[in-house]
């Protein structure tokens, strides 16, 4: 190694460096088979109706025997699920397994993760050949998994983060909560952000934008289900397949973008075509990863998150359409910052809102 290189200090034996990859592989092995329980619905089954025994928790979700006892053995031994002695034994999951893999209201839910990187996974042919020939693996092609677990993952945010959030600020809440204001809820994928402003601002109507069509139908179905217990809410949220470049003109108070203008293989075009479609004074605010100002390594574990997205999800998403600014997962304020003003806005500022995820949210001033 060259005296200038960097590495972290405890990796330096063979047995140290072998430890971590071996980790690694661990992690990804709990991964898929927290997919397996997520999908095969083995969590659910332990987390409503108790614990069980293979055979009985096969019944209870209609798969196999022999598969649910490998499953159910390799979760106890991996730690996630716990046993009680007996012939046969059962498999218990605990109060915090239950939350953290099966509620989909918890701030803590991860069950979607594995979807994601599952999703991914199932894409490797198509990521070798882009990773070769610089072309990309688009969001309609990576499919349900990913898109699904995009929704549920950020769901619990915007539900229970999101409106203290915009409250805190009072500017912005003055503005979202003007009667009839009008917003728009750019790459809004399986609604939940739409549904949440809405429900925050009840003078609002809030649009929400998306160009993938099975993103709209999950949205309208989202909303279709919310509404039996909130009519209002869905008179006054609209979904609709939709390029963000093309949004009307002076047309909005504000605009949203969570979570996906990193994304977008041209974020300044998108950022030009929302700026043009606010009414004068409006505003923009953009919620990405906060990842640090800069690149150092090693990196935290927000850090490894996000270049994890990025090289399985978000890069090659960006790169499946030419011309592409080819973003990536770990877009950094300096980039945030140039692209908006690319656009026409003439500020960028960070708000103060830091408890709400992995993210960042960037006000985008008009005037
Ligand atoms: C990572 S997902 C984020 C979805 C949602 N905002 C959330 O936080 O759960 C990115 C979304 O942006 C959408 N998208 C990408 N480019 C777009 C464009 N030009 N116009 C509208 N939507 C776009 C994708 O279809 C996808 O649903």
């Amino acid at each position: 190694m060259s005296a200038s290189a960097t590495s972290p200090t405890d990796l330096d034996s063979v047995d140290a460096f072998a430890q971590r990859v071996l980790d690694s592989v661990l992690g990804s092995m709990d991964t898929l088979a927290i997919l397996l329980g997520d999908r095969l619905g083995w969590y659910r089954s332990l987390a409503e109706d108790g614990p069980a025994a293979a055979d009985e928790l096969a019944a209870r979700t209609g798969t196999h025997p022999r598969y649910t006892r490998e499953w159910l053995e390799q979760q106890a031994v991996t730690g996630l699920l716990g046993v009680e002695d007996g012939d046969p034994p059962r498999f218990v999951l605990s109060p915090a397994g239950r939350e953290v893999l099966t509620d989909p209201h918890s701030l803590s839910y991860l069950a979607p993760l594995a979807r994601m990187i599952c999703g991914a996974t199932m894409q490797l042919p198509g990521l070798l050949e882009a990773y070769r020939d610089g072309g990309g693996v688009s969001w309609s092609r990576f499919g349900r998994d990913v898109r699904e677990s995009q929704a549920d993952a950020n769901r619990p945010l915007f539900e229970k983060s999101l409106p203290g959030a915009l409250r805190s600020i009072p500017e912005i809440d003055r503005m979202l909560g003007e009667p009839g204001a009008r917003i728009a809820d750019i790459g809004c994928g399986g609604g939940w952000s739409t549904i949440t402003l809405a429900r925050t601002y009840p003078g609002s109507h809030v649009h929400g934008v998306d160009i993938d069509p099975p993103s709209v139908a999950l949205a309208r179905s989202n909303l279709a289900t919310e509404s039996r217990t909130d009519d209002d809410v869905a008179q006054r949220v609209t979904f609709t397949r939709c390029d963000a470049s093309e949004l009307p003109a002076g047309h909005f108070r504000a605009a949203f973008a969570f979570e996906c203008l990193h994304d977008m293989p041209r974020p300044v075009e998108v950022l030009a075509a929302v700026r043009r479609s606010l009414t004068p004074g409006g505003f923009m605010i953009v919620m990405d990863e906060a990842v640090a100002e800069t690149f150092t390594a090693p990196g935290d574990d927000l850090e490894r998150l996000m270049y994890g997205y990025s090289l399985t999800v978000c890069l090659p998403d960006g790169m499946s359409h030419t011309p592409s600014a080819a973003t990536g997962t770990v877009m950094r304020p300096a980039t945030l910052r140039r692209y908006a003003l690319d656009a026409g806005f003439t500020a960028v500022d960070v708000l103060p809102i830091e408890d709400v995820g992995f993210f960042r949210f960037y006000l985008l001033r008009t005037g």
